[in-house]
């Protein structure tokens, strides 16, 4: 299985998707040098890169085998180079805290809690056509969330 994560910030991709590829005994790839190989610009208004999504498929040709791959532009793979894109969400009380303890500052921290409750990931990932399972980690220990997502696939 082919598994994508997404979600703002603080949701807990990085966690589950660990727990999540171990437990599927599949390989967890790290999505940065594949954005960075398709990057092909930046966006100064969203603060984020822009992405050609070709090129992004294209990098996808070359990995072989089933895999859990993370990240909060995880939605923008194709979605035919994955079974499923599973959204985190978190509220928005408990996305401070993860993110403070961060250290963030609060202009950073309220302009991803405002995306998360804009559920931007969410509609991006609908908006590209991928399968996707909504999963909220916000009163549930990384271990109940890996096995409540395992039920839901
Ligand atoms: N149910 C949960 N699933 C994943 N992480 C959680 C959960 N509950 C709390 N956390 C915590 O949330 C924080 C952010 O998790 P992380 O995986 O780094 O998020 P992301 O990769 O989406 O930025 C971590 O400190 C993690 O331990
Ligand atoms: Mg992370």
């Amino acid at each position: 299985m082919r598994i994508a994560i997404t979600g703002t910030p603080g949701t807990g991709k990085t966690e589950v998707a660990k727990i999540l590829s171990e437990k599927l005994e599949v390989d967890l790839i790290d999505i940065k040098p594949l954005l960075e190989r398709s990057k092909v610009g930046f966006d100064k208004k969203r603060d984020s890169d822009i992405i050609d999504e070709t090129v992004l498929s294209k990098e996808f040709e070359k990995i072989k085998g089933n895999f859990v791959i993370e990240g909060h532009m995880a939605h923008f793979i194709d979605s035919k180079d994955v079974d499923f894109c599973i959204v985190l969400m978190t509220n928005s009380n408990e996305l401070r805290k993860r993110l403070l303890k961060r250290g963030w500052d609060k202009e950073k921290i309220e302009e991803n809690v405002l995306a998360e409750q804009m559920k931007i990931c969410y509609g991006e990932a609908i908006d590209n056509k991928h399968k996707c399972i909504v999963y909220d980690t916000s009163n549930k220990t990384s271990e109940e969330s890996v096995k409540e997502i395992l039920e839901m696939i």
